[in-house]
């Protein structure tokens, strides 16, 4: 990984163990972050990785802090409805947000369902409006989880294309070939501009991409993960057993 980034690898035996450490993460930077600053934003991750600690901290850390003075973003979205069930921000809802009992007032989703140049053009209005910025007026979030494909792909940054494409902007509305659709997606900018970027990566699958980036990946356009070098340097990795393999095997 880059050499400025004070990135940090933390291991875990299980998935199971790894949600735990998620949602560890989560209540432990929103306390500090509380206490500081009175306030904490986060950006949610996609994906099926980050639901299990989404699940455990609406289930058993709903006492843990005042969760009304926090608030709650997207890294991306699918272009769809709210209510479909590829929506990121439906399962932030039905795991994390609803139990949480957190009003919409305190959700700041992406709206997938609307044109989507007109929704990136849109949330980068919200992220200007809703959080503190650095000099340079890029918004700062507290918290920026993410999850990493097997493909090497982070938020809806996926490879075969440059991710700094529109790097300009906080938010990108790309068509992904892949996925056969358009996504909503913070740019390499927005998400570096976070304080502190937390990637959970678990299974197998991600292996032999977690292999690459470690150990060789070094273009973005192919592993586009590689493009988090938070400002901060406070770039964390929890990963599964699973997910080391192939870093384990060759070391
Ligand atoms: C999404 C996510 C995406 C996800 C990775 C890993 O909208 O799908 O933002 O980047 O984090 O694809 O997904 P899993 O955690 O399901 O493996």
């Amino acid at each position: 990984m880059a050499a400025r980034a004070r990135h940090n690898l933390t291991v875990l035996e299980s998935e199971t163990a790894l949600a735990r450490a998620l949602a560890d993460l989560v209540v432990g930077e929103a306390t500090a972050a509380l206490a500081a600053r009175g306030r904490f934003a986060i950006a949610l991750a996609g994906g099926s990785t980050p639901k299990a600690a989404y699940t455990l901290l609406g289930r058993e850390y709903v006492q843990a802090l005042d969760w009304t003075r926090v608030r709650f973003f997207f890294g991306d979205e699918r272009c769809v409805a709210p209510t479909d069930e590829q929506s990121n921000y439906r399962t932030a809802r039905e795991t994390l947000l609803g139990p949480l009992s957190i009003v919409d007032a305190h959700v700041f989703r992406m709206h997938g369902e609307i044109d989507p140049a007109h929704a990136a053009r849109a949330y980068a209005d919200v992220l200007r409006h809703e959080l503190p910025a650095a000099d340079d007026a890029v918004p700062i979030l507290d918290l920026v989880l993410l999850g990493m494909g097997p493909d090497g792909h982070t938020a809806s940054l996926f490879p075969g294309t440059d991710p700094h494409t529109d790097d300009a902007e906080l938010v990108r509305a790309p068509y992904v070939a892949t996925v056969a659709s358009y996504r909503l997606t913070l740019t390499p900018r927005a998400l570096n501009a976070g304080r502190i970027v937390a990637i959970a990566t678990a299974g197998a699958a991600k292996a032999a991409a977690l292999h690459a980036v470690f150990d060789g990946a070094t273009d973005p356009t192919t592993h586009p993960i590689r493009v988090l070098a938070p400002r901060s340097g406070d770039l964390r990795w929890l990963v599964d057993r699973a997910a080391m393999a192939d870093l384990e095997a060759r070391r």
